[in-house]
């Protein structure tokens, strides 16, 4: 699987993930800028919060109840392609295409 990270200033970093990863490990792993991820995906921080490109939306399974509050406190206001990118796991040969927020804290 690939994913791209589109920044709020444009500019995108494409890398190489591993089905079962999250879309957040993959970003830690690689040093992507704009994912913080405080808790380590535990879904108690929210600073892994992206915005899932239309062309990703059907890639993964709606967010949980969980998740859907942890939303709610987001340093950058929710919109309805936010998820937490903890929760978004890799399956193989996808493609996933993200937003990263203008800040995570
Ligand atoms: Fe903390 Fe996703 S890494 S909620």
């Amino acid at each position: 699987p690939t994913v791209t990270y589109v920044a709020y200033d444009g500019s995108e970093t494409i890398v190489n993930g591993f089905a079962g990863d999250s879309v957040m490990e993959t970003a830690v792993r690689n040093g992507v800028p704009g994912i913080v991820a405080e808790c380590g995906g535990s879904l108690s921080c929210a600073t892994c919060h992206v915005f899932v490109c239309a062309d990703s939306a059907g890639l993964f399974p709606p967010r949980a109840d969980l998740e859907d509050d942890m939303l709610d406190g987001t340093a950058v206001d929710r919109e309805e392609s936010s998820r937490l990118s903890c929760q978004l796991k890799l399956t193989d040969d996808v493609a996933v295409h993200v937003q990263t927020p203008e800040t995570q804290v």
